[in-house]
């Protein structure tokens, strides 16, 4: 038997707040991310209002997205804005060059981008084109979309249909400037930055917090000249995805996959804490003022495509290894918190590790769905950092991570939101968590969990993998009120409630 993990739960310790930016979403044209995921269009037989799938909306209305980012990745440094207005059946056909080489139909556009963002209730995170765009066009865009001038750009807007100006609250200057965004240097976008977020004004409107484009895994070449920048400038972003063998050319598969692959994904999903680590630090030490933060705008597992499927799509299952892999992420995310301004999974649905997966009128909620919907609690919440001590390492295949990963946080309303997290997708842990002057009244929570480690669900099976309910027997107060012991099963994620 081994000693159990033990957490020390104190209330006045608290840290910085976590911004709910953190369970930010990305939403991209590619594959069946947009058409068809979201966007069906208003003749479609799927049950649709002005077009949006009423079944997706309403799952990611329970899922509070707090932002959006749109239209790319790489597609954004393709997109031509002007393509994306007017009257629909009017609208140019493009080749989606990156994403399959497939036909992009502009029937979903700006008008339509900030339709979802109201109907979500959230806030819109666009992407510029930097990569074949002009900044006079990005100028524009950014006029058509938040002026309320009565310019001719302005005009334009209202005769296709919206009176009032939209809020955008970030916008990215470019994607991947190191890869598909260009193929850039360092220096020369840094320099192309400066030249085009001077033009990204809002002329009487609030001007969008400003995103440039910045670097991958531990990568520092792009973060240090970015983060010298004094003007214009509101965030860096940085990407990194999570792949079971680290060769994209044989990524590893979504499901029946063996135990190595398991903890090969953990282990590399882990890693982000030591780039997180380096890419703040970057900020920390050149911008001292702390107006600059980490956009981690993509995240998430990448495996290969389903077989069957168009490569291109990067459509794949997701399991309740996807499901540890976000949790691990998001309680690393809150440790970063006074950094990290925002973070942005890869991607919200049908592509790469989505909440969501569609088959023409047929939706299943993934259980990476699941976990960020667990964890909406911790939005905004303030971080309680956590003292762990006595937790087991996993080891498997010659490799070890630590089995065991936990985070807590206040809720606006006073409750105390507590995740925890086994790794180990065959032992069971039992955690005791020293609560330090906190009177808990009830508690609530949910626990997601399975018999096999790539548990997933398929249109057929739609809820095989899916929260349940804590009850009386997965936790237990002891007498003096001042310890709660939780049973954590094998490969399992617990998000519970103390209420005062
Ligand atoms: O998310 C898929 C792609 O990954 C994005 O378009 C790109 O930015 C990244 O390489």
């Amino acid at each position: 038997s081994w000693a159990d993990v033990k957490v020390s739960l104190n209330p006045q310790n608290t840290g910085e707040t976590i911004s709910k930016y953190i369970y930010g979403q990305f939403a991209e044209h590619l594959g069946s991310g947009i058409y068809g995921g979201i966007w069906v269009g208003e003749d479609s037989p799927i049950p649709n209002k002005n077009g949006f799938r009423n079944d997706v909306i309403k799952a990611l209305q329970e899922l509070q997205v707090p932002v959006i980012r749109w239209p790319g990745g790489c597609f954004a440094d393709e997109y031509r804005w002007r393509d994306g207005i007017g009257p629909r059946e009017q609208r140019p056909i493009r080749v989606n060059t990156h994403w399959g080489g497939v036909e992009e139909p502009n029937t979903f556009g700006t008008h339509e981008f900030f339709e979802l963002v109201e109907l979500l209730n959230t806030e819109a995170y666009v992407a510029g084109n930097l990569g074949t765009g002009s900044p006079q066009e990005m100028a524009e865009w950014l006029e058509y979309i938040v002026s309320n001038s009565n310019s001719t750009v302005v005009a334009e807007r209202k005769k296709n249909g919206r009176e009032e100006p939209w809020e955008v609250a970030f916008w990215g200057v470019g994607n991947e400037s190191w890869g598909c965004g260009g193929n850039l240097t360092p220096e020369y976008y840094t320099n192309l930055y400066r030249h085009f977020s001077t033009f990204v004004k809002a002329t009487g409107a609030k001007r969008p917090k400003l995103v440039a484009s910045g670097s991958y895994d531990d990568d520092e070449t792009w973060t240090t000249p970015l983060s010298k920048l004094k003007n214009n400038i509101d965030g860096i972003s940085h990407h990194y995805y999570t792949l079971p063998t680290s060769d994209w050319s044989i990524k590893g598969a979504a499901t029946g996959f063996d135990e190595k692959e398991w903890i090969l994904t953990l282990e590399r999903t882990l890693k982000i804490d030591s780039y997180l680590a380096t890419q703040t630090g970057i900020l920390k030490k050149n911008n001292p003022e702390g107006n600059i933060g980490l956009y981690l705008d993509e995240w998430g597992t990448w495996y290969d495509a389903e077989p069957g499927t168009n490569p291109g799509f990067l459509y794949q299952q997701n399991t309740v290894r996807d499901a540890i892999v976000a949790a691990v992420n998001l309680n690393i995310f809150h440790n970063y918190a006074d950094r990290l301004h925002m973070a942005n999974i890869a991607q919200m649905v049908n592509v790469l590790q989505a909440m969501i997966l569609t088959d023409n009128e047929k939706m299943l909620l993934t259980p990476t769905y699941h976990v960020f919907k667990m964890y909406i609690p911790f939005q905004d919440a303030t971080h309680i950092p956590l003292d762990i001590k006595g937790q087991r390492d996993y080891s498997a295949h010659k490799t070890t991570v630590p089995g065991f990963s936990a985070s807590a946080a206040k809720t606006p309303n006073g409750n105390i939101v507590v995740s925890l997290v086994n790794l180990n997708p065959n032992e069971a842990e039992e955690v005791s968590i020293a609560l330090q002057g906190i009177k808990v009244k009830t508690i609530t929570g949910e626990l997601l969990t399975s018999q096999k480690m790539d548990a997933h669900n398929t249109f057929d099976k739609p809820n095989n993998v899916q929260p349940r309910a804590l009850n009386q027997s997965d936790y237990s107060i002891s007498k003096n009120g001042k310890t709660l012991t939780v049973k954590l099963p094998a490969k399992a994620v617990v998000v519970l409630q103390l209420n005062k």
